[in-house]
């Protein structure tokens, strides 16, 4: 295997050789002779420190000497986040970083740079350039993440609609990774556009069927129609044969959890009630999340509160996940219903039954019901050997895919017929959603949405709420979003025809398959196809908002500031020459046979010119894609990861626009604010209000015992069953379960991500050992010891083929302890109790490291795989103006925030531009924000700050009196 130097080498010469067209010979003479210069001068510079920090310039010296690692071969040897050489840490963040390498967390959290201001290195040193060590840590952070993406995309991907054993074979001597399209996505007789993408010979999408999205996600790419599309099986990210260890179907997994996990074992509800409970100061003034009369401010429900996201961004998120998956149909499962818990505890390390006693205590509900999940497949999967190994060729049960897989906006338009339905266009202009006028107590001139109506498809819990295609959990903060995009639809189509208007003779830059050559003026743009353009460009919008403003937020530093940037718009982004050049590169890449070059090497050069809108120069409208070997689709683990309940406070701390907004005026529990009375609540108090609200307001921190108390008593009455009530959050538990997702240590292994020992592991590493903290995060391992038990190991057993021990041998049931000691039974714990768990995270990140690295690799995925994002995002497709409203942030050209942000000079961010436009009332409040997502009236501070302070005018607001 070539290794990455060489892969450096080939890189430099295909950008000299794109260059080579534009630069004159004498200009080359005059750069080299300055970068001789600058050569010598570093080299100067570095004996100049080399004096004053010997160890770490040593240290350096040697990480450069020693080259890139290689992308690892073999599973077990991949890179885990951890560089193999104390000089490596040393050079990107000092003695911390080394100290660091001893822990299972990844490294690059303690590389200079890579936390807030105090991360950085003053002095001499920060002049330093591409030396200094701040540059340093971060591009080694970012070098960390790179390989951590190429590793994913080489070793995770399970594709459980029957490609995967040509993944592992290859084809006609084509390796797996380099293949693009597969028979299992070809339409099916039985679909309507069978003829039309070719029937029985091969199949290709053209004509109006490349259009646009489609309604059902068909056609995305060109050559495998079915991919994505809605009721699709879910893919996995981890091995086969470690999905649904609660069936022991083999000897590993046996050994892993010793006959101790099963559906509800441990118990899903004692789970929820023991680690995932608020504490409350006043249970009186909580009151089980439902506030007190009146909405009255006396109410108070505590949470823990990240202090550098707000609501806004809960729910935005929830908003984001409707768009991409659901295992439900029309907001059911299968009608039969199923127990969830509150039937045994474990006492002394042995599952006893609860008594009342213990179910009153607990507070949870042995009569609680739920529908069970739906299975596509569960009959035994097909095996094969290949190398003298076994694979299974799907997982023991699949579960589909309820939606479009594609980033397309499907929650707003639809991803079958019947949710179709539900969405209403304008009778007056059908390119535009229906928005009708309200003659409330607030009124503004966009309108809201309508309400469903009795002729409308329904499940009968949504009566009394807005009219969307995904109406499923619907709050006042899914209304919200709703609202902003139908309203930014409308007002793109105004802006169209306004262009109309001026000037129709004009190219609007759409074309007709039909007719490619053919210009389409702005005049003669249909109502339809408006509306067909409007939705690729509030998909995209969307897309750049999730990417650029909201991620950035989540994971608040300088690393992945870059890193999501570089997604977008690509590292290289403002050196055209150089973007252009690494495209070339890529496409050659993507031609290759050879798996290293036609994925590894792709995601890496990919940063460069960025993901979104490569190779839409090609001729080829399909170019830009790249499937890494693996139809495109979401995997079970990812929803896992999304199950982000804390985020919800139990009660939404109520303010006024025209009052003062430093006052709470109600505190409205979110139950208030569900299904139909999302509807009644966003019309009577106004969305300006409510965006104001929860733009102020801390969401809650992923972490455990924090989960709402009104999802542990959410009313179902669908269900009929004795209860009518579920814990939403012991539902959590049971439906990964259902799915068969690894448990929490597995997953971490499966995922490239080093393996804890005990529930001790948790505690984080950074805390004093007398700190507070530290003794709460001890509790907590107690709890999970309660829960989750012990056992004698057996180092005889052998319970993972993921990864293999420091010294090269195999992980055994007692993880590094002796042979025959008891330890904990983390092998067991859930994944989502897991993630909850982990307390050291980079700086600035909302979510854990393990959420993240599955983030990493699928937010990566649904770019590549989008042919809208890539080489289909072009004129053609979405017209000139949609084009600009998604690079500019709307129709006015891009604008500028007036100060830096975090050293950066930083466009108005797109939801920013977007909420201007569609609440304009909100602009006196949103001027002073910079990201929507950021608690609004925060003083953002320095660097990466993560302080809980009032900004210049927000003094009085009582928010910032509490932590
Ligand atoms: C008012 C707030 C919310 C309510 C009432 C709510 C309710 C629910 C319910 C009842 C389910 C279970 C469906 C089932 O499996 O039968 C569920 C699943 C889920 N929720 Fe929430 N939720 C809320 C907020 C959120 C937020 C903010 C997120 C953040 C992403 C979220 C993410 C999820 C995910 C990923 C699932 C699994 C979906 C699937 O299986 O396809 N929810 N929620």
């Amino acid at each position: 295997m070539k290794s990455l130097r060489n892969m450096a080498a080939m890189i430099r010469n295909q950008i000299d050789t794109a260059a080579r067209h534009r630069l004159r010979f004498q200009k080359r003479t005059i750069m080299k002779r300055k970068l001789f210069y600058a050569l010598v001068i570093a080299l100067v510079v570095i004996a100049a420190y080399a004096a004053a920090r010997k160890t770490q310039l040593g240290s350096c010296v040697a990480y450069a000497l020693g080259g890139f690692r290689e992308v690892s071969v073999e599973r077990s040897e991949r890179f885990l986040g951890k560089v193999a050489d104390e000089d490596t840490a040393r050079c990107r963040g000092g003695e911390e970083a080394v100290t660091w390498r001893s822990t299972p967390w990844i490294d690059w959290q303690k590389y200079w740079a890579a936390g807030g201001d105090e991360s950085r290195v003053k002095g001499l040193a920060s002049h330093f350039g591409l030396l200094s060590p701040d540059r340093l840590g971060i591009n080694g952070a970012i070098l960390d993440l790179e390989y951590q993406r190429i590793e994913l995309l080489k070793f995770n991907l399970f594709d459980s609609a029957g490609t995967f054993e040509e993944y592992i074979r290859g084809r006609n001597g084509a390796g797996g990774r380099t293949l693009k399209g597969w028979p299992q996505m070809r339409l099916p007789k039985s679909h309507p556009a069978y003829a039309g993408v070719g029937g029985d010979g091969p199949q290709k999408c053209a004509g109006e069927l490349i259009r646009f999205r489609n309604l059902t996600g068909i056609c995305n790419d060109v050559f495998n129609p079915l991919m994505g599309s809605t009721d699709q099986p879910f893919a996995r990210n981890v091995e086969f044969d470690t999905t649904f260890p609660d069936l022991g179907l083999n000897e590993i997994v046996k050994n892993r959890h010793g006959n101790r996990i099963g559906l509800l074992t441990p118990d899903p509800q004692v789970i929820s009630r023991k680690l995932f409970t608020r504490a409350q100061s006043s249970a009186r003034k909580c009151n089980d999340g439902q506030g007190l009369p009146e909405y009255s401010t006396e109410a108070n429900c505590d949470y823990q509160k990240a202090d550098t996201l707000n609501v806004l961004a809960a729910f935005w998120i929830q908003f984001m996940t409707h768009d991409w998956f659901s295992h439900l149909d029309e907001g059911h499962n299968q009608s039969e219903l199923e127990p969830m818990g509150c039937s045994a505890h474990r006492i002394n390390n042995v599952e006893q039954p609860l008594t009342p006693d213990e179910i009153e205590q607990l507070r949870c509900r042995p009569d609680d019901r739920i529908d069970k999940s739906y299975i596509a497949q569960d009959s035994a999967p097909n095996s094969f050997t290949y190398q003298g190994k076994q694979y299974l060729t799907r997982a023991p049960k699949t579960t589909l895919n309820r939606v479009t897989a594609w980033w397309d906006a499907s929650q707003i338009y639809g991803y079958n017929e019947i949710s179709q339905q539900r969405v209403k266009r304008d009778p007056r202009d059908p390119a535009k959603l229906m928005l009708e006028p309200f003659e409330g107590s607030v009124q503004d001139r966009m309108g809201y949405l309508p309400v469903l109506e009795a002729s409308d498809p329904m499940n009968p819990q949504w009566a009394g709420q807005e009219s969307v295609a995904f109406p499923d959990n619907w709050s006042v903060g899914l209304s919200l979003f709703h609202h902003v995009f139908a309203r930014e639809h409308n007002l793109f189509v105004d802006a169209f025809r306004k262009k109309a208007q001026a000037t129709p003779e004009m190219d609007s830059g759409l074309r007709n398959p039909a007719a490619p050559e053919t210009v389409i003026k702005y005049k003669d743009v249909t109502a339809r196809e408006l509306f067909e353009v409007a939705r690729l460009v509030i998909a995209a919008e969307i897309a750049k908002i999730h990417t650029v403003e909201w991620t950035t937020q989540l994971l608040y530093n300088e690393p992945l500031y870059l890193a999501t940037n570089a997604n977008w718009s690509g590292l290289a982004g403002k050196y055209p020459t150089v973007a252009a050049a690494l495209e070339k590169v890529l496409k050659h890449f993507r031609k290759s046979d050879n798996g290293q070059k036609n994925a590894d090497w792709y995601s890496a050069f990919a940063t460069g010119p960025g993901i979104f809108g490569l190779g839409n120069h090609s001729k080829d409208i399909n170019a830009g894609v790249n499937h890494f070997g693996s139809p495109f689709n979401f995997p079970e683990e990812f929803v896992t990861v999304y199950r982000l309940h804390p985020m919800v406070p139990d009660l939404i701390e109520f303010r006024e626009l025209h009052g003062d907004p430093n006052v709470i005026r109600y505190k409205i529990p979110v139950t208030a604010t569900l299904r139909g009375r999302a509807t009644q609540m966003m019309r009577r108090y106004g969305i300006a209000n409510w965006t104001l609200s929860m733009g102020r307001q801390r969401l809650g921190k992923l972490t455990l015992l924090n989960h709402p108390l009104f999802l542990q008593n959410l009313s179902l009455p669908r269900l009929k069953s004795a209860t009518g009530k579920i814990d939403v959050l012991a539902l959590d538990i049971i439906r990964d379960r259902e799915r068969g997702v690894p448990r929490y240590n597995e997953f971490r292994r499966q995922y490239g991500l080093k393996q804890l020992t005990s529930f001790d592991d948790f505690i984080d590493p950074n805390l004093p050992k007398d700190s507070p903290q530290r003794a709460e995060q001890q509790r907590i391992a107690g709890l999970l010891r309660e829960v989750y038990g012990q056992h004698k190991c057996d180092a005889g057993k052998g319970i993972t083929k993921a990864q293999l021990n420091d010294n090269k041998s195999k992980i055994n049931d007692c993880l590094d302890h002796p042979d025959h000691s008891t330890v904990d039974n983390i092998e067991d714990v859930d994944t989502v109790v897991g993630w909850l768990a982990e307390s050291a995270r980079p700086h600035g990140f909302a979510i854990s490291e393990t959420q993240f690295q599955v983030f990493i690799l699928n937010a990566s995925r649904r770019l590549f795989s989008d042919r809208f994002f890539t080489s289909s995002f072009r004129p053609e497709f979405y017209t000139h103006l949609g084009i600009k409203w998604v690079n500019e942030n709307g129709p006015d050209g891009i604008m500028m925030e007036k100060t830096k942000v975090n050293g950066h000079e930083g466009e108005v961010s797109p939801l920013k531009r977007a909420l201007l436009r569609t609440i304009p009332e909100l602009s006196p409040e949103l001027n002073r924000v910079v990201n929507v997502f950021d608690p609004w009236a925060r003083d953002r501070g320095e660097y990466y700050s993560l302080q809980w302070k009032p900004r210049k005018g927000a003094e009085s607001d009582v928010a910032f009196k509490e932590r």
